[in-house]
């Protein structure tokens, strides 16, 4: 039933060279700010024969430049706008101050084309995170504004030669293997699963090698930076353990219990990989097992070179005995319940659905409505009930805070109540997520299938 399953048409490219890791850097201003410059840039998403996609990204590639910082750390990015629109950058994952969370129409007015902004914000937890566009995403991440954003941890746990970032991203490319621009936006997608693309790149590469040295304890950080697709993977095909979801350590490496694991949209998963032998990544979600990444082994010195444990961030604990319960009610898209749906105030009906391109909602609202979903006392434990009542998956992501995923579809959960900044509900799902509210502003709770959050799936709280 879920349509994410569709084949990866343009398989085959199989670029063999061996590719470290690209070396990103980022200029620096004089007065310390790294300078992040939006604008068109041209790259060859396909084959060397195919056409040139036209892009838009920071500072020439896709993904950005990597961020590195160590935890605690202030980042300070100056974002200049070299695009035809307004944009703006969101620091994903990050428990940011609120004026510095980047969220269009929210927390900041989108930066007019020829302008800049100066983003300066602390970072409170270690782990892998990302930054993209938050203004009409659904257009600016599809093509390319985004890129990784990594916080060492004070010691780091891993050397930076056993530590990488793989940045994952399904793009649409037309038969001559340039993106599909002329796509972009289309109902279609935005009533059903997303923007779902048609070749896959890591790094903004395709099918790129790694070197891994041959029994050296490795942090793989897998990011998926997709417009909707939810990849599946099976880290137990190269024993793999899960190290952290969403930044946030796991008390232990595990095992995965089961398989495929779902990345979904914004999602990250570190992984602990030893390799012994060569092997892929894979994405399962179509009819056949699709490599995407090769890992090959080389000869090290010989010393295994053992991974420092993760320390669990700082995070406060929910406190689930004095929450606040706040119910969620998911509707809308292709094959769903109708249901009133409210609009900028006004009840929708008929052709306002295809004119406003609203339709998703929560408890019957879509998109940002004048009042808050709720507004929390600061300190507050808000358990969120997702009912998700719609014939598709969807993605949630709550901004400026991490959850504990305490309850799936009626049953508490494996992985022992991860923390999370982005969680999947499958159809007919109920999800319970608890979380202290102790980050005051304006924050945004959405899908992360970027069509479906521009489509109504897009709501926001009060932190007093
Ligand atoms: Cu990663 Cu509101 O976004
Ligand atoms: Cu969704």
């Amino acid at each position: 039933m879920l349509t994410r399953r569709r084949v990866l048409q343009l398989a085959g490219a199989g670029a063999t060279a061996l590719s470290m890791p690209p070396l990103l850097t980022t200029s620096r201003a004089s007065d310390g700010f790294l300078e992040l410059t939006a604008g068109p840039s041209r790259k060859k998403l396909y084959r060397d024969d195919a056409a040139v996609s036209e892009l838009w990204t920071y500072n020439g590639t896709a993904p950005g430049p990597e961020i590195r910082v160590r935890l605690g750390e202030t980042v300070k990015v100056r974002l200049i706008n070299n695009l035809e629109e307004p944009t703006s950058i969101h620091w994903h994952g990050i428990r940011i101050d609120n004026a510095m969370d980047g969220v269009a129409g929210l927390t900041q007015p989108a930066v007019p084309p020829g302008e800049s902004f100066d983003y300066e914000f602390v970072v409170p937890d270690a782990g892998t995170y990302w930054y993209h566009a938050h203004n009409k995403s659904w257009n600016q991440v599809a093509r390319g504004l985004y890129g990784p954003l990594i916080v060492d941890e004070v010691e780091p746990a891993f050397s930076r030669e056993n530590d990488l970032t793989l940045v994952i991203d399904d793009w649409r490319l037309n038969r001559d293997g340039g993106l599909d621009l002329a796509s972009l936006g289309h109902l279609m997608d935005w009533s059903h699963g997303g923007r779902f693309g048609n070749w896959l790149t890591v790094n903004g590469e395709s099918n790129p090698d790694f070197q891994l040295v041959r029994g050296q304890a490795t942090r793989l950080r897998l990011i998926n930076a997709a417009n909707a697709r939810i990849f599946e993977i099976d880290p137990g095909r190269f024993n793999a353990k899960i190290l952290a979801y969403d930044g946030q350590p796991l008390l232990e490496p595990k095992t995965p219990a089961y398989a495929p694991m779902l990345l979904g949209p914004a999602q990250r998963m570190d992984l602990l990989v030893t390799p012994e032998d060569d092997f892929a990544l894979e994405e399962l979600s179509g009819n056949d097992p699709f490599p995407f990444v090769r890992f090959r082994t080389v000869e090290g010195d010989g010393i295994p070179g053992a991974p420092g444990s993760l320390q669990p961030n700082a995070i406060p604990e929910p406190d689930l005995d004095s929450a606040r319960v706040v119910r969620v009610d998911m509707t809308g898209g292709a094959m769903g319940r109708m249901v009133e749906t409210v609009y900028k105030g006004k009840v929708l009906s008929g052709e306002d659905y295809p004119r406003t391109g609203q339709l998703w909602a929560f408890n019957g609202v879509a998109n940002l409505a004048e009042e808050p979903l709720f507004a929390a006392q600061r300190g507050e434990t808000i358990i969120l009930e997702v009912v998700n009542d719609t014939a598709f998956m969807h993605a949630m992501h709550v901004h400026g805070h991490h959850f504990r995923v305490v309850e799936r579809g009626g049953a508490t959960i494996d992985d022992g109540d991860p923390w999370r900044d982005t969680f999947l509900v499958g159809p007919d799902q109920t999800t319970r997520i608890a979380f202290v509210a102790d980050n005051p502003g304006k924050w945004l709770f959405h899908c992360h299938m970027l069509e479906h959050a521009a489509a109504g799936m897009n709501t926001w709280f009060d932190v007093a």
